[in-house]
């Protein structure tokens, strides 16, 4: 007789599987859709299937949405914004509450639909991603309640374009639409094509709390119905998906004004120090990578263990893995449900085939029948293999190991994106220097894939740029304070003054120089322009280099902290107070006076531009902390060219960044004296470069600079588009800030100081 333990042993479980005949009831209501546009189901136009992946079986017909179903989504989505707008906060929290309450009504439902069109399985969709929809617009309807509180002055940008991927689809949706309508914003959304029943069905909920028509629109269809969204009059797109077509956004955005947040791909470190609990970090595996069949965009796909254990980690990993099921995903009992779509099953097939063709081992990660994959992992692989460097998008991640905590930063730094990251260690030292370390937009401490509607998320570097959750996310759908226009003169062209302007001295009182690095050089061509007061030097793609070269090298700049930033820039309005009148000599008095002005008020905010410890779950502390982006390229307003290159240049280095500037094309002179001021005030070499000359010419090669983080730009439209063009190649966010008087009071505050960091958010779960 078999004792009860080898009973329990050996049971097989049997299928649990979840009741889906409401779900069917419905589909077979409809059968096919429309698009949802002013508060009304259109007829079902052009159609396509969308598929159970698990059994292949079409659920329901939708619609390929057009270029003039989109222009109709958007004239309705602008007839009914105005009106939305001037709702009071409560209105409009009224009605994100009951599109929460109403979501949370049919939870089941939704969950069953969710499961049904995409493959997850039912415990992910009841217990994850329904439940945070529905935590979603909670937190947004106390957003849009406290709006004029808490961000004053902001208005909503106007009608927002928003494109979601599949592999969340409902969540997603919550993502966008509900900081979009708290801010005042209407939107017009469209899901994935593998997905788009749960938007469907949201769009009925829409209708059934009367939210008004036109403030919500969904149309369906492929990736053609996107661009027709992203071509189209909004004000804004938000975007998350992969980081080509996001490329491919941010191209076609360039020049256009409009507002723009991407969400990309990532290929996230899971970072498993000596010291880890590696039960723990087993189940955060689980969690990480085997979560969503790894179609996660923060999936912790990069596995990195201390050499020391690493056999006992993996060990444990694949006695782990053995046990998850692979089934149905309406099985309660269900680990892994199917892929999305059998070109996705495809896909991460030929990037595995790549992997082990260029020596990895596949450990487990077998396709099964139909839309499955078991789950696996790439070992004995080489830094530059495929797998390793490409986003695979499936349950199958790389597992590598490391030696010291420097060499784990290092790989796990050692990517183009910068979404998320894991880490495991039971010593609270390790694990914060780590999390410090890592370049991403999210870190969890001895957790992972844990999300939150107070939490922002996003990411860094080809991850993206823009935050959703929190105050950060509501920031992206707000347009700060206006601020007076002024008009930016278009520059003056530039000519080489002959034989580099050695032949002009008469007459011409002096030659500056370029500032790099601490301190002043050539201009690598050797050729001048002349500017009112003397000769500029007329700086190449070389002389931008050599800049982002001496600024890559001032890094210990960010690791000074605040305290010690803001004596040098005391320093610097002291400095410059005593010299204000040879300034006032060049620039007039208002110029020097604005100049002081910002180096004063920036060194006070250097120690006090604060992130937030957010209430984001119980027993859980999550920071949000403001990080410099690194190098940052500034192209200075032409007119007021003290002012303004104070005006940009203090609140940037204030947060930690160094800075690469393109001064006053017209005249830079004024700032010739600013580099015996930075010299005498201890700023240490490398922190502000300084590079004059034609921004048409060096503006766009700073823009493309890899190293180069984000920018900042004032100028005409057509210096703005060619900047906005250049920063695509590794995804650099550009802000363009309004022109304005660089002297008045509206050029300083905590705008600039936003845009002069990213958050990062730290998870770190109590006792765990
Ligand atoms: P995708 O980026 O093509 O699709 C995401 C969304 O963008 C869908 O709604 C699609 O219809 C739309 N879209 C496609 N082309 C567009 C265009 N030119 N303009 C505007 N919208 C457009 O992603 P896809 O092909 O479904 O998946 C391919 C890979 O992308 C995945 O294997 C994964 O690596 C990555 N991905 C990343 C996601 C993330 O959450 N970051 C989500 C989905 C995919």
């Amino acid at each position: 007789m078999s004792s009860v333990s080898e009973i329990m042993e050996t049971m097989e479980y049997g299928a649990s599987v979840e009741d889906s005949s409401a779900v069917r009831d419905w589909l077979k209501r409809h059968g096919a859709f429309g698009h949802f546009i002013g508060g009304a189901f259109t007829r079902p136009g052009r159609t396509f299937a969308t598929r159970d992946p698990s059994t292949g079986e079409a659920l329901a017909e939708v619609t390929q949405g057009t270029a003039d179903d989109i222009a109709q989504a958007v004239k309705a989505a602008r007839k009914a914004q105005r009106g939305w707008a001037k709702l009071s906060g409560s209105e409009r929290a009224r009605h994100l509450y009951a599109l929460a309450r109403h979501v949370q009504k049919r939870e089941r439902f939704l969950s069953v639909l969710e499961s049904l069109d995409n493959g997850k399985p039912i415990r992910e969709s009841r217990d994850i991603d329904i439940p945070l929809v529905v935590r979603h617009f909670y937190h947004h309807a106390g957003w849009a309640e406290l709006r004029d509180n808490a961000f004053p002055g902001h208005a909503p940008l106007g009608v927002c374009g928003q494109v979601i991927p599949w592999n969340f689809p409902l969540l997603m949706l919550a993502w966008k639409i509900a900081p979009a309508l708290a801010a005042g914003n209407t939107v017009v959304l469209k899901p994935a094509e593998y997905t788009p029943l749960t938007a469907l069905a949201f769009a009925e909920i829409c209708q059934q709390v009367g939210l008004p028509a036109g403030v919500v629109n969904i149309v369906t269809g492929d990736g053609e119905t996107g661009a027709a969204l992203v071509g189209a009059e909004v004000d804004k797109i938000a975007f998350t998906g992969s980081t080509e077509v996001g490329r491919a956004i941010a191209g076609r955005l360039a020049g256009t004004g409009r507002g723009l947040t991407l969400e990309l791909g990532g290929k996230s470190p899971f970072v498993v120090m000596e010291d880890a609990d590696l039960d723990a970090a087993v189940e955060g595996v689980v969690d990480s990578i085997w979560f969503n069949q790894g179609q996660v965009c923060c999936a912790g796909s990069r596995i990195l263990v201390a050499e020391a254990v690493a056999a006992r980690f993996e060990a444990l990993l694949g006695a782990r893995m053995a046990r998850l099921r692979v089934g149905p995903p309406l099985d309660k009992s269900t680990d892994i449900g199917a892929i999305v779509d059998p070109v996705q099953k495809d896909r991460i097939i030929s990037i595995c085939a790549a992997a082990t063709d260029a020596g990895a081992e596949l450990v487990g990660g077998q396709p099964g029948q139909g839309c499955f994959i078991a789950p696996g992992y790439l070992k004995n692989i080489a830094p530059a293999n495929p797998g390793m460097e490409q986003e695979i998008f499936g349950p199958i991640a790389t597992l590598s190991t490391f030696r010291t905590a420097d060499e784990a930063a290092e790989l796990a730094n050692n990517t183009r994106y910068g979404l998320a990251a894991s880490v495991w260690s039971e010593s609270a030292t390790v694990a914060t220097d780590l999390a410090a370390r890592i370049k991403a937009g999210v870190v969890w401490i001895n957790s992972a894939n844990l999300f939150d509607a107070a939490a922002p998320f996003g990411g860094w570097r080809e991850s993206g740029f823009g935050r959703e959750g929190g105050r950060a996310g509501m920031l992206d759908y707000l347009a700060p304070p206006e601020v007076k226009p002024a008009r930016e003169p278009a520059p003056k062209p530039v000519t080489a003054a002959p034989d580099g302007g050695a032949g002009q001295a008469g007459g011409i009182d002096r030659t500056a120089k370029l500032y790099i690095g601490g301190a002043q050089k050539r201009p690598d061509g050797g050729a001048s322009y002349a500017v009112p007061g003397g000769l500029a030097p007329l700086g190449n793609r070389k002389d931008i280099r050599n800049a982002v070269e001496a600024a890559a090298k001032a890094g210990k700049w960010a690791a000074m902290g605040g305290h010690a930033r803001a004596q040098v820039l005391y320093y610097i309005a002291e400095n410059l107070s005593a010299r204000a009148a040879d300034f006032a000599a060049l620039t007039g008095k208002p110029e020097i006076e604005a100049a002081i002005a910002r180096a004063f008020h920036y060194a006070a905010w250097a120690d006090k531009f604060d992130g937030a410890n957010v209430q984001a779950k119980p027993g859980h502390l999550v920071n949000v902390i403001p990080e410099p982006w690194g190098i940052l390229g500034i192209a200075c307003p032409n007119a007021q060219p003290l002012a303004g290159f104070m005006s940009l240049v203090m609140p940037a280095i204030a947060m930690g960044n160094r800075v690469v500037a393109i001064p006053a094309q017209d005249n830079p002179l004024a700032l010739a004296d600013l580099y015996q001021v930075f010299d005498t005030s201890d700023l240490p070499g490398g922190v502000v470069n300084i590079v004059t000359g034609a921004r048409k010419d060096l503006a766009p090669v700073l823009a493309a600079h890899d190293e180069v983080a984000a920018m900042w730009h004032v100028g005409p439209p057509d210096s703005l588009a060619a900047v906005e063009r250049a920063a695509c190649g590794n995804l650099k966010p550009v802000w363009s800030p309004a022109h304005r008087d660089w002297t008045s009071a509206a050029a300083q505050g905590e705008d600039f100081l936003r845009h002069a960091v990213q958050m990062k958010t730290v998870w770190l779960p109590y006792g765990a």
